[in-house]
């Protein structure tokens, strides 16, 4: 399967709609060129004052195989098992202080912003990804020496859609499952807290 799109109360973009996060990954390496672009699409998110905390840290199974096994190594049991044929892993990070020494309010928004271009980007080129919380920070913060102002965030799983029928029965179903959303007067308000937007 490698389109689900969104059931939207209106129209939005296909590249809104069309992104998904997909657990069935075929083994087929991520070019260069791809990663790439991924990355550049991050890197031209807006942020405030335009500091550009984002940090991404790309491992490829096919450049350095030791690299994408530690990290690999930190995902959860329940993200290990279908991250097994993934080619690349990307770990999205903050630097949480301004240049000034300040804690930023706006880091992690900022961060956020950046992930969404890459992922967005690598839908428009037909990529497939899917964003982890589920990883040890910690164990990821020793294995590759981040620094203690740097927040690490998500790791995005980047590669090519690929056979669900390999998926366990469990995941086989979420994978065919439909996307779903809250009501949008639950999450978007208008003139005031907790009055939804009609
Ligand atoms: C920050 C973040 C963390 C997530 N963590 C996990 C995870 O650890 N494991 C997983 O299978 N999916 C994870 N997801 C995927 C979400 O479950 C998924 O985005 C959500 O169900 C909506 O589905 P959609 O992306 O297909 O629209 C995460 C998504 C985000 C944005």
């Amino acid at each position: 399967m490698t389109a689900k799109p969104a059931a939207t109360e209106v129209d939005i973009h296909e590249l809104l709609a069309g992104r998904w996060s997909p657990r069935a990954f075929s083994a087929a390496p991520l070019s260069r060129e791809h990663l790439h672009s991924l990355l550049e699409a991050a890197r031209w998110a807006p942020s405030s004052s335009n500091l550009q905390p984002w940090r991404f840290i790309a491992f490829d199974r096919h450049r350095d195989e030791a690299a994408f096994q530690r990290a690999f190594e930190t995902l959860a049991p329940s993200n290990r098992t279908w991250n097994v044929r993934v080619p690349v892993l990307v770990c999205v990070t903050a630097s949480t202080l301004t240049p000034k020494g300040d804690v930023s309010r706006t880091a992690l928004y900022d961060t956020g912003a950046a992930a969404m271009a890459l992922v967005l980007q690598a839908h428009a080129l037909g990529l497939a990804t899917h964003q982890m919380g589920g990883f040890d920070r910690d164990a990821f913060r020793a294995a590759f020496e981040i620094p203690p102002e740097v927040e690490i965030i998500a790791m995005v799983a980047v590669g090519h859609h690929g056979d669900a029928n390999l998926l366990d029965d469990a995941l086989r179903e979420r994978e065919a499952a439909p996307r779903a959303r809250k009501a949008l007067g639950e999450t978007s308000f208008e003139g005031a807290w907790g009055k939804g937007f009609e």
